[in-house]
């Protein structure tokens, strides 16, 4: 039965505290106006907003990126669009000039740009080319799940700031490491930043946690903690944010837009566990934030 979500009509309930689909909207330069407000209200309200059969080009998918800011072009620039910069292309597949670690590109829990001093707010995946199984995307609620804690906990909690930097990891021969993708000029531009382990959303004012796995979720660690209490603390809140109760998983149509928010979620690519003879071929846009405000 379709659920539709008290504070958005056409909007049916996706995962088990947030996600929805949205329906009525057909995407053309024309229609574009029209639809923005709605659309950006059921992300708000949503966190993860799916629309259905999309199959607009790459210069309507950039325009649709600005309803929701500003486009921040990722700074691989391997990753690029040719033609579209605002546009990152990403494909399972051997494409010229990239490094064959992209073709797992997101496989790990994160949160775009986490590592940056600005991070992003919306992210947004065309679906070009999909399996007909497998290359789901998973998404964890890290609003409810710091809802879910007791209340001494987040009192806690909202006292610590987190290490982040893209190209960490505690292996260097780890061959995931992210540094593996840089030049030195790249490199030279992700220098360590510290975020708040718990932020205050902008535009809604709720609270969510703001944590990553270590590698690929690219955390040093809590600032100021000795590494094994910050290893552990890490690894307890990423188990409890990404247990079952939190998370809803995305199984892709072809021409499905996906939009999420990344000041209140996770997202994890599962393209490293996909087949090479299944071809998964996206567009994406990420729009960029503002320093995240601690709660
Ligand atoms: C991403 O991490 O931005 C991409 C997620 C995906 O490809 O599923």
């Amino acid at each position: 039965m379709t659920q539709i979500t008290e504070d958005c009509p056409g909007v049916r309930r996706l995962g088990p505290t947030f996600g929805g689909e949205l329906s009525g909207v057909r995407l053309s330069a024309d229609t574009l106006a029209e639809h923005a407000d709605a659309i950006h209200r059921a992300f708000l309200d949503n966190k993860v907003l799916v629309l259905r059969d999309q199959q607009i080009t790459p210069a309507l998918f950039s325009a649709f990126g600005v309803v929701f800011g500003e486009p921040d072009p990722h700074h691989v620039i391997a990753m690029r669009h040719p033609e579209q910069p605002n546009l990152t292309v990403l494909s399972n597949q051997d494409e010229p000039g990239r490094k064959p670690q992209a073709k797992y590109f997101g496989a790990g829990w994160h949160s775009d740009y986490s590592y940056k001093a600005v991070p992003a707010a919306a992210t947004m995946l065309l679906a070009t080319e999909v399996p007909d199984e497998g290359g789901d995307t998973l998404f964890a609620d890290m609003e409810a799940a710091f809802a879910a804690l007791p209340e001494g906990r987040k009192a806690e909690l909202r006292r610590l700031r987190v290490r982040h930097q893209y190209r960490w990891s505690p292996d260097r021969a780890d061959p995931w490491a992210r540094w593996t993708f840089l030049s030195e000029s790249e490199q030279a531009a992700t220098p360590e930043v510290v975020h708040p382990l718990v932020r205050r959303h902008p535009e809604t004012s709720r609270e969510s946690l703001m944590i990553a796995p270590r590698v690929i979720g690219s955390v040093i660690g809590i600032e100021g903690m000795e590494s094994t209490a910050s290893d552990a603390l890490i690894d307890d809140l990423m188990r409890h944010a990404v247990s079952e109760r939190f998370v809803y998983r995305h199984r892709y149509r072809p021409w499905d837009i996906v939009v999420w928010d990344n000041r209140c979620t996770l997202h994890c690519a599962t393209t490293d566990t996909l087949a090479a003879d299944k071809v998964r071929r996206m567009l994406r846009i990420t729009i960029r934030g503002l320093p995240p405000i601690p709660a």
